[in-house]
């Protein structure tokens, strides 16, 4: 199974790179930031994706990273977000994918900001739990 993990992150605290890091080594591969703007380089049968609300709304470059997706190559996407109290960008996320024709996992993560420690473990399970 091909697996890919792309996140975008901004904060100095790197909360959604540290739930990203962990979900990776709960499957076996290298979290990647969205900043470099990395293409997948092979159809992946599952990618992770996650961001961050600020002020509401996810990063633009988050926005343009998905929106740059091409849909042959992916089969599904998993979410996940790090907030204050919001949920929002997962919908966000996965109104832009869905109107791209990708199909998008119901079952998400979520990590609230001041937790992301006692998570660490939990993404790691989430990971290879929607794998298997
Ligand atoms: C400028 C700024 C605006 C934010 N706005 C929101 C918000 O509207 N809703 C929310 O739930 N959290 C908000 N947060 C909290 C972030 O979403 C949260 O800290 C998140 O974990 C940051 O992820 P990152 O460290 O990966 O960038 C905001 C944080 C910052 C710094």
């Amino acid at each position: 199974m091909k697996i890919a993990v792309r996140y975008c992150s901004k904060t100095q605290f790197g909360n959604t790179r540290r739930i990203a890091v962990a979900i990776a080594e709960g499957v076996g591969v290298r979290a990647v930031s969205i900043t470099a703007k990395p293409q997948l380089e092979e159809k992946v049968d599952i990618l992770f994706l996650g961001g961050a609300p600020y002020a509401n709304i996810m990063a633009p470059e988050l926005r343009d990273y998905v929106n740059s997706i091409d849909p042959a190559m992916v089969s599904k996407v998993v979410l996940f977000t790090t907030s204050n109290w919001s949920k929002r960008t997962v919908l966000a996320l996965k109104k832009i994918l869905k109107s791209k024709g990708i199909s998008v996992c119901d079952e998400f993560f979520y990590a609230h900001m001041l937790k992301i420690d006692e998570k660490l473990e939990e993404a790691k399970a989430f990971g290879k739990k929607m794998i298997s």
